[in-house]
């Protein structure tokens, strides 16, 4: 049947393409797992283990592991795990921008599930934070260089901008997923989001 003729199926619309809602799987197994070890191992170094101590150390470098595991995974792994799929160029930045500034939230669909240009641009922060941490902190461990207080120093402020970074990272993935009628919490623990797919995309 031609998708644009009338009918009396009522989920057929003259003007319209059907549009109808799927679940799919948008975060697989590596970007999930990476995900929440990476947050647990921050906010322990963070609030819990003692600076410095053997226990800091070792998940210290266990984070960036991890870190370094997802970094080639988005060369390597599946579609909205790629950096390709989620890059925030200047021009994936200015047209999302311009959406939110007329206060428009695009539905879900195949295209866009991925990360936002906006939430990328923090991802790729928290990410070189992470390895600025283990740097520093491995420089201070092998003694590389004799003036150990500039490198905790900059181990220090790497450190206190998490307590920045991360609340903000938190709070906009609440916000997104009030605006979107999502929830991207749930979806980064299950590997789930909705979208909505067009009988003209599916057929
Ligand atoms: C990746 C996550 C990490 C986080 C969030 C983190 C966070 C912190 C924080 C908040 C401090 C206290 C800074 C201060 O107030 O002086 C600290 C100190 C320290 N960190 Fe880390 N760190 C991380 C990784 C590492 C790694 C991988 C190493 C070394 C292998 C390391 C070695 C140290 C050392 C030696 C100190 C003590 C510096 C001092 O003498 O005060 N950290 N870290
Ligand atoms: C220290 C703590 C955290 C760090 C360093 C962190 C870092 C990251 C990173 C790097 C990503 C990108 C994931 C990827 O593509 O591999 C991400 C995504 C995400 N994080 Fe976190 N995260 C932290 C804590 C949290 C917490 C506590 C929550 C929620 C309660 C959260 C919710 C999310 C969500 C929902 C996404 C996906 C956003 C989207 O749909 O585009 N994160 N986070």
């Amino acid at each position: 049947m031609n998708h644009y003729s009338e009918s009396n199926n009522p989920h057929t619309s003259y003007s319209a393409p059907i549009q109808d809602k799927h679940t799919i799987k948008v975060w697989d197994i590596c970007v999930r797992f990476t995900h929440w070890v990476i947050a647990a191992g921050i906010l322990a170094n963070l609030a819990f283990t003692d600076d410095g101590s053997e226990l800091h150390e070792y998940v210290g470098y266990v984070v960036v592991g991890l870190v370094v595991l997802r970094l080639i995974w988005g060369f390597i792994g599946t579609r909205y795990a790629r950096f390709s799929n989620f890059f925030p160029t200047p021009a994936r930045l200015k047209s999302h921008l311009k959406a939110l500034s007329h206060h428009q939230i695009p539905q879900n669909n195949v295209n866009n599930v991925g990360h936002n240009p906006l939430a990328a641009l923090m991802m790729f922060a928290l990410w070189a934070v992470i390895i600025g941490l283990g740097i520093t902190g491995y420089a201070m461990e092998a003694h590389i260089i004799a003036d150990e207080d500039t490198l905790e120093d900059i181990h220090e402020v790497f450190a206190s901008s998490l307590y920045l970074l991360v609340p903000l990272h938190v709070l906009s993935a609440i916000l997104m997923s009030r605006l979107q009628k999502q929830n991207l919490i749930k979806s980064m623990i299950t590997g789930n989001k909705q979208v909505v797919v067009s009988d003209l995309n599916t057929k």
